[in-house]
């Protein structure tokens, strides 16, 4: 099946199980997912599984479930707690920051994934002023809960992958990057996106001491660099390993009315669409 194909038929993802080599399926309710390597999958009905030699060797044992963010369906817990003033892709609303991780691997190939997403950003004069430590060994793990806030770090420490963001705040030609944050903030919405489109949870944390992340982690010492977030990315865990506090804390957050953020010609007039 070629991406041209597989985009004409739209349809839901009830179920994906992938075991190395093959997926299985329930029959005409797959569809290819935006941008995703199902594309690659090709339909076996009698057999009712996908053959997937690249899609497997690409992306090994992943499990998807139904509801999961694959789906074009709103997630329930998303539903339960939030409420779009707007239509809009269930994607943005299907997000949110789990604190609960399993101590399961993500594989290097869903990790060049991710990474790759954040990579596409837009960014002021295309400067790409992000920079990524991504922290996947016990001792690099370490390294970085050593910087981030006790609050956090009760839960993160369970998160297979810790990734710290940087901004590079001066321009190639010498001058203040004022954009640099803004930037390196686009990028890791992309990076939180894709983790979310491929059924894992990123939470950014800005709880860490950023001077001691520049130290720990080698950062150049001319002050260019600024450490903007710790990012905590893995598959999503059970709540009940939170804290109490933290367990009452894991669901979807949900937003400030639509009039609120966006205004109308001048600061404070709430936008009507
Ligand atoms: C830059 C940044 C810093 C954050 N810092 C923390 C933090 O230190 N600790 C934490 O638990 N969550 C942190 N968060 C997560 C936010 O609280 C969360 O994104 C927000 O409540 C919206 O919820 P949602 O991401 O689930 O939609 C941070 C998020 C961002 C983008």
């Amino acid at each position: 099946m070629k991406r041209e194909e597989s985009k004409s038929k739209p349809c839901k993802v009830i179920c994906v199980r992938i075991r190395s080599s093959e997926a299985l399926f329930e029959q005409n309710k797959v569809r290819c997912v935006r941008q995703s390597r199902l594309a690659m999958l090709k339909w076996n009905s009698s057999a009712r599984l996908f053959s997937c030699a690249s899609f497997g060797k690409l992306w090994g044992n992943l499990v998807y479930e139904e509801g999961s963010a694959m789906s074009d369906q709103l997630s329930p817990e998303a539903a339960e707690h939030r409420r779009p003033e707007h239509e809009v892709d269930t994607q943005f609303l299907n997000r949110w920051s789990p604190r609960a991780y399993l101590p399961k691997e993500v594989p290097a190939d869903v990790l060049g994934s991710l990474l790759e997403a954040a990579r596409w950003a837009p960014s002021s004069g295309n400067g790409q002023p992000w920079r990524y430590v991504v922290a996947r060994t016990l001792e690099d793990r370490e390294r970085v809960l050593s910087f981030v806030n006790p609050s956090n770090a009760e839960w993160c420490a369970q998160a297979p992958v810790l990734v710290v963001v940087f901004a590079h705040q001066v321009q190639a030609n010498g001058n203040p990057n004022r954009w640099g944050g803004f930037d390196a903030g686009t990028s890791w919405g992309y990076l939180a996106l894709a983790a979310s489109q491929l059924g894992l949870s990123a939470h950014a944390m800005g709880g860490f001491d950023k001077d001691k992340a520049l130290e720990a982690l080698g950062v150049p010492g001319d002050g260019s660099f600024e450490a903007m977030a710790v990012i905590a990315l893995g598959y999503r865990g059970p709540k009940e390993q939170l804290t109490e506090r933290n367990r009452e804390r894991e669901k979807p957050s949900t937003r400030r009315a639509f009039e609120e953020s966006f205004f109308e010609g001048r600061f404070g007039t709430g936008l009507k669409v």
